[in-house]
């Protein structure tokens, strides 16, 4: 009895003492993929003779008014964290010029996954898109944190956003058209794979990690485009249009997630550990979409397109002539069949930040003067 008492008090100490647990960041650090990246794809790959669609407009027109190298038109989540948060847009690490990371690094990549290249080509699913895995982020923070005075106090004080990643694990396979079954072993890797990052993060000093889950990809473009003839389960939700599957395929893979970091937990309970429920947050949006300020008729379809079935078209991307944006983003989900609207991350970000979508709820309070300190430097 005593020793539970002093057991609580000492975690209510250490949690008042922490200034990440009481929810004042003064950074951010991130890991992911295109839902994240909010400019390293297009500078990693800067010599490559072709620019890839994601830096060509419309990318970035509602509002950057230029592309960025993230896959929206406009700010993803981790934009409206930040500006929340009192801090500056998170920098992409890779970069050509001198920048200071002081209040945040981003290290996520469009089309990275969760476990390596080389594992996954040897397994039969090769990401054509990049070679960045996780691990790859994770050796460039590495890289980073021997060149500041106290890395793991910077770890310690950021909020640290794992993912969302493992996503792109998926997508290869899905668009080679395979089934829930040919993908359900992937599924314990990538969160074996996720977990062990997470525990290393937590050995290098981070104490507040909000790892997002997958989003309901059955309601995407860019699988009910590719499953639309297939024989293998065409098997819609009777309310949203939705491929049932594969959204139960993402809500597999989220809960064994949740499993995850609920190992995790136990094993370091001084950590934070932070669920962000994307598919729930996002599922609202085809349940009831005028609630939200998307049109009905188009809840499916991509803003950005070559036309076709959901205008989604692998051969005629966004960012291709002459596939075109729609002229109201805002009242889409989808921008290019792939990646959602600034519209729809606004709403997830807030139903994050404000909503019932972060377990254990996402904490940003912090005191008054160090925040408007923050807010003047943005
Ligand atoms: C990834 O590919 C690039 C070339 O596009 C190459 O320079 C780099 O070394 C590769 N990285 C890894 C980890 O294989
Ligand atoms: C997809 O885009 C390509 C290239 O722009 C075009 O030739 C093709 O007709 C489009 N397919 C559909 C179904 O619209």
């Amino acid at each position: 009895m005593f020793l539970a008492l002093a057991t609580i008090i000492i975690a209510l100490i250490r949690s008042t003492s922490s200034q990440s647990a009481a929810g004042c960041y003064e950074s951010i650090v991130s890991f992911g993929d295109s839902l994240a990246d909010t400019g390293n794809y297009p500078m990693l790959f800067e010599s490559d003779s072709h620019t890839p669609s994601y830096a060509l407009p419309p990318y970035g027109r509602t509002f950057f008014h230029r592309p960025t190298g993230r896959c929206s038109d406009g700010r993803l989540v981790i934009d409206f964290i930040a500006q929340r948060l009192g801090l500056p847009l998170v920098q992409p690490y890779i970069t050509g010029r001198d920048r200071s990371f002081s209040k945040g690094v981003n290290f996520a990549v469009i089309g990275a996954t969760a476990l390596d290249f080389d594992f996954l080509r040897n397994i039969g699913f090769p990401n054509t898109f990049t070679n960045v895995s996780l691990g790859t982020q994770i050796d460039w923070l590495k890289q980073f944190l021997a060149t500041i005075p106290d890395g793991r106090k910077f770890l310690q004080k950021s909020l640290v956003l794992m993912g969302e990643i493992g996503g792109n694990d998926y997508n290869h396979p899905i668009m080679q058209g395979s089934t829930f079954e040919e993908m359900q072993p992937l599924v314990q890797l990538v969160i074996h794979y996720i977990g062990s990052t997470i525990e290393e993060l937590i050995k290098l000093g981070a104490e507040t990690l909000m790892v997002p889950g997958n989003l309901p990809i059955g309601c995407f473009p860019f699988c009910l485009a590719t499953y639309k003839d297939s024989s293998i389960a065409q098997d819609y939700d009777p309310k949203t249009g939705c491929l049932n599957w594969l959204n139960d395929f993402t809500i597999y893979h989220n809960q064994l997630l949740q499993e995850e970091l609920s190992r995790i937990r136990e094993l370091y309970p001084h950590a934070v550990l932070i669920y962000a429920d994307y598919y729930n947050a996002a599922m609202r949006f085809y349940l009831s979409p005028a609630e939200y300020g998307f049109s009905k008729d188009i809840i499916l379809s991509a803003c950005c397109g070559g036309g076709g079935p959901y205008n989604y078209n692998g051969t005629g991307k966004c960012g291709i002539p002459p596939a075109r944006s729609c002229d109201d983003p805002a009242s889409y989900v989808s921008w290019d069949g792939i990646h959602l609207t600034e519209a729809a991350y606004r709403l997830i970000a807030l139903g994050l930040l404000q909503g019932p979508y972060t377990i254990p709820h996402i904490t940003t309070a912090c005191p008054a003067f160090n925040r408007d300190d923050q807010v003047y430097q943005y």
